[in-house]
């Protein structure tokens, strides 16, 4: 079985749930994009190139952000919400300027973020008419230096935002890691995925559990 680990900021919980499964000597070493263990193979990718391997059935399963599956409208099925990496996305932008006050006042928005979709439908469902400009990282920059009116973008501890003089004006969506598979592996391979599943379950600390399951 193929697994999609992701890099970046949920990582570490991730890399810590599996060497509780498969060992203490649960890493990628150096350079390293693939580790086999155990009859599995893991691939290290990027966070937004786990649904993609996922989708592609090159990898069976993988674990990756809400945010990531929503944005890119990815085919998987999603088995479980593992509660770590918790974030949201908003909407956001100078402290004491409004949304609605903006638009009244230019008809048109622009709107820096890296979920270009996310954005899009946001704007759209409110009837506010945007030009959506795409941006890789520093996404805060935008507002501050006059690229954008507002931004679209995560926050998790709201430190970024608070340190650029930016608040959040409403969120989007909430967020958190969730383990996906390819439809068809599911099928062929259920009863290893959802061993899996049980096996990252037990490897969850109770009290994570506990909040997941309320
Ligand atoms: C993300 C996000 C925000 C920041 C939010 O950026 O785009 O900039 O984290 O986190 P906070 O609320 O805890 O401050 P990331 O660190 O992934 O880097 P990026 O700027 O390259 O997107």
């Amino acid at each position: 079985m193929v697994v999609a680990l992701p890099k970046g900021r949920i990582a570490k919980e991730v890399l810590g749930l599996f060497s509780q499964i498969f060992g203490d000597e649960f890493q990628f070493s150096g350079r390293k994009l693939i580790l086999e263990k155990q009859g599995f193979k893991f691939l290290n990718v990027r966070n937004w190139d786990v649904a993609v391997y996922v989708e592609q059935g090159v990898a069976d399963v993988g674990i990756v952000g809400l945010d990531v599956l929503e944005e890119l409208k990815s085919r998987v099925f999603r088995l479980w919400d593992l509660g770590l990496g918790k974030c949201r996305v908003s909407v956001a932008g100078q402290v004491g300027e409004e949304v609605e006050q903006r638009f009244r006042e230019k008809g048109k928005l622009k709107i820096a973020t890296k979920l270009t979709h996310l954005a899009r439908s946001y704007f759209e469902e409110k009837g506010i008419p945007v030009e959506v400009l795409k941006l890789n990282g520093s996404i805060e920059l935008a507002p501050l230096v006059g690229l954008s009116d507002f931004i679209v973008d995560i926050v998790e501890t709201g430190q970024t935002l608070q340190e650029n003089g930016l608040e959040e004006k409403d969120v989007i969506l909430y967020s958190s890691a969730h383990f996906i598979a390819n439809p068809n592996s599911f099928w062929k391979k259920r009863g290893e995925i959802v061993h899996l599943l049980h096996q990252l379950k037990e490897a969850l600390p109770t009290e994570r559990r506990a909040v997941i399951s309320q």
